[in-house]
């Protein structure tokens, strides 16, 4: 079973541990503010398998390389002026860039599986003390079996990877609770490869450019990890639910109920208020917690499609899709 260390309450022995447990070239799962990682030394081919076999992932799904500053960053990627604006913008946060890797990088192709390009983000919190200590990049995906629900939570981490990991570190649930928004420029147009925490509005607003959507979720995978299937729970998923059937799980969104709830096995509304942030921290984890009740349908209420509203709808696509 995982150690698992409360970085609020032991944080220096936390970090030891980390780097010694990163050293011996196995994965750590770590806090990010977005979602729980599992992260392995970027630079290490043997870590980074250990990553994509803990999570029974596609090889050909490239890795986030995580970085402790912009030094880092700029030691295996290069920067548009558009990318640096971002990044000096929004860093640390939850938004990643895909950027041309330099050839001295020693980030192992294993990462970037064989692209010429890094994904590349500076995340908040503990998980950057880490990596300022390790010294270098830590490839990390969401510390989830793939296609499962990402982890917002250290427990969310031992339930599903415990029996294969040596520790975990626990500050708490993830502040924002979704993955980050994932942005490529080129010829100096954004192109967003993945809805996430960072409200595609603020970037627009900083740079003055339009962010640019695929037509359509999974019609093409630019980012190879968009496979249609992902975030999937255990049980079916209805969609903009207008009523509950009976023995349904209810998830809702701003405190309205809906015809037929008191049907429903579980109710639970992401914000009662209409808060979208509240909403994105508690997604995954009200997912979970349906999918325990043992419903074999969970519905979700309407989300409005404006600023995060746009990350969620997408994460509810993906666990609606049809399952592979
Ligand atoms: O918030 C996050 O981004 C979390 C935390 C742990 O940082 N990480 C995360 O990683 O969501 P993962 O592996 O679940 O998703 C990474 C996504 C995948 O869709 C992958 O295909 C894409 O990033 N990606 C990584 N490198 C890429 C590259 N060079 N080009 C295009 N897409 C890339
Ligand atoms: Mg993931």
């Amino acid at each position: 079973m995982a150690e698992i260390i409360d970085t609020r309450i032991e944080p220096d022995r936390a970090i030891e541990r980390a780097c010694a447990v990163l050293s011996d070239g196995e994965p750590v799962a770590i806090p990010t503010e977005t979602v729980y990682g599992l992260a392995a030394d970027a630079t290490n081919a043997d870590a980074i398998s250990r990553i994509y076999e803990m999570k029974g992932r596609p090889r050909f799904n490239p890795l986030i390389c995580h970085v402790s500053d912009i030094a880092m960053a700029e030691a295996h990627v290069t920067f548009d002026p558009v990318s640096r604006q971002l990044a000096e913008a929004f860093w640390p946060g939850p938004l990643t860039l895909i950027l041309p890797q330099r050839p001295e990088s020693t980030v192992h192709a294993l990462a970037s599986a064989g692209l010429d390009t890094l994904g590349i983000r500076m995340p908040d919190g503990f998980s950057r003390r880490v990596i300022a200590r390790f010294g270098r990049p830590l490839a990390a995906p969401s510390a989830n079996t793939s296609g499962k629900i990402s982890p917002t939570s250290a427990a969310h981490v031992e339930a599903d990877l415990g029996s294969k990991l040596k520790l975990i570190l626990d500050a708490g649930a993830s502040e924002i609770g979704l993955e980050s928004t994932i942005i490529k420029v080129e010829d100096g147009k954004l192109r967003l490869l993945r809805p996430g925490g960072l409200d595609a509005a603020a970037i627009e607003a900083l740079t003055g450019l339009a962010v640019e959507r695929p037509e359509s979720a999974g019609a093409t995978i630019e980012a190879p990890g968009m496979l249609a299937s992902h975030y999937a729970p255990g049980a079916a998923v209805r969609l903009d639910a207008e009523d509950v059937r009976k023995g349904e799980a209810l998830i809702r969104f701003g405190g309205k109920a809906l015809p037929g709830e008191s049907d429903a096995v579980i109710v639970m509304d992401l914000s009662p208020g209409g808060s979208l942030r509240e909403a994105a921290a508690n997604l995954f984890d009200y997912m979970k917690k349906a999918d325990a009740s043992g419903a074999a349908t969970i519905a979700f209420g309407p989300i409005p499609n404006e600023g995060l509203g746009e990350a969620i709808i997408d994460r509810l696509q993906r666990a609606a899709a049809p399952r592979a």
